[in-house]
């Protein structure tokens, strides 16, 4: 992004006769262990900071997506990057992700994936050299339709939020609170919307929803399907597989979902709306904030002090205001609470990848007088 030339330190004006400045050094060999929802995007929001910090790379790419970061390692050895700078392990979770993070010599781990995942590796980093980590983990983002909201806006984004890409997003809006005055007509809506939703082979042209990435993530998502079905959610539509063949899954809409039930407190990661009621902002702000995750959060309103009063008090590393899913290279992107920390992306995203060194220099040196 043309930082690489950017990247200096400050001259601090310290209290005495001293000159400091400080040096942003590269902070050596970063591991970086990707996901399989978005293989080459999200490696590419790693390894861009890391490159322009000046650091090497050893990634280990998820077991079920390793060639587009194999295509790009080839990608650059055509460009003539130095031997050793970017390498690529394929490999297990357990095996090759561990060894990474618990290696003596690798000085950062980034890692994007499920949040049991980045606990462990936090463990293996304290057991091992205390390398820092950058966790950008999982969600449960609320996406909130006030009262006042553009009921069809609403509807529209609240539909991609969490449809896009399978359900498989870490920012997925998958709990959707809606005012109690448009309830209704919000629920009539959005089931309407997602049996628009063309299921199918993901490479033919018109296709807008393809299978789950696998048999464990298909199995996870039908079995969350039962639980809501089994503690009385009001299934609207979808519900089951689609067809009778691959991971496809029917897009599913519940209604009347209470927040304790675990379709309304878990990572789903699949195809799967919850539609939530709420009378009052306080109230839907208590609810929107009663979980360990913080990733983002969706507002819908026309009402700018509703706005602002949503976006300063939702726990939450991103509020979209009247749209969802703006995801550009500029606006940095990461989590409170369980859903990580530290930000990537643009400018914010340097600081993950640089050590910062002060140099201190007596001004009065006798030899200099
Ligand atoms: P995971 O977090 O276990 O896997 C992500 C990456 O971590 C892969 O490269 C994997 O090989 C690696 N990994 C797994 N165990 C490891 C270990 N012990 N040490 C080092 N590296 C390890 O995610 P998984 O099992 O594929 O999916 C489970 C759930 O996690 C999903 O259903 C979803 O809820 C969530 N998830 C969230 C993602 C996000 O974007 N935040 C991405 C993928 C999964
Ligand atoms: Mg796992």
């Amino acid at each position: 992004s043309g930082w690489a030339d950017k990247i200096h330190g400050l001259t601090i004006p310290a209290d005495g006769p001293h000159q400091v400045q400080t040096l942003h050094e590269p902070i050596g060999v970063v591991g970086q262990i990707i996901p399989w929802n978005f293989p080459l995007i999200i490696l590419a929001w790693k390894l861009g900071p890391a490159l322009a910090c000046g650091n090497t790379i050893v990634v280990k790419p998820a077991e079920q997506t390793p060639l587009s970061t194999l295509y790009l390692a080839n990608l650059f050895l055509e460009a003539g990057l130095p031997p050793g700078v970017f390498n690529v392990v394929p490999g297990f979770g357990p095996t090759a992700g561990a060894a990474l993070a618990s290696h003596m010599d690798v000085d950062k781990i980034a890692f994007t994936g499920s949040t049991a995942t980045g606990r462990a590796i936090t463990e293996m980093s304290a057991k091992s050299n205390l390398k820092p980590t950058l966790l950008e983990l999982g969600g449960k983002s609320p996406f909130i339709v006030c009262e006042d909201a553009d009921v069809d806006m609403a509807v529209e984004h609240a539909n991609l939020a969490v449809f896009f890409h399978q359900g498989q997003c870490c920012a997925a809006g998958s709990r959707t609170f809606v005012h109690e005055s448009i309830y209704d007509e919000f629920v009539e809506k959005a089931k309407a919307r997602a049996q628009k939703i063309i299921v199918g082979d993901s490479f033919k042209s018109g296709v807008q929803q393809g299978p789950q990435i696998d048999a464990k993530q298909f199995e996870k998502t039908l079995g969350y399907i039962k639980l809501g079905i089994d503690c009385g959610a009001t299934l609207e539509t979808g519900g089951d597989r689609f067809g009778n063949r691959g991971y496809y899954i029917q897009p599913t809409v519940f209604s009347n979902v209470e927040d304790d039930m675990s379709i309304a407190t878990d990572e789903i990661f699949g195809p799967v709306q919850c539609i939530i009621k709420f009378k009052d902002l306080n109230e839907v702000i208590g609810r929107a904030n009663d979980t360990p995750y913080g990733l983002v959060a969706g507002v819908f309103t026309k009402n700018m002090d509703t706005a602002n009063t949503l976006s300063l008090a939702l726990r939450a590393g991103t509020v979209w205001v009247n749209c969802y899913n703006v995801i550009d290279i500029t606006i940095p992107f990461g989590g409170y609470k369980m859903s990580g920390h530290g930000r990537e992306k643009g400018i914010y995203s340097l600081s993950n990848y640089l050590q910062v060194k002060a140099v201190v220099t007596p001004l009065n040196n006798p030899a200099w007088l």
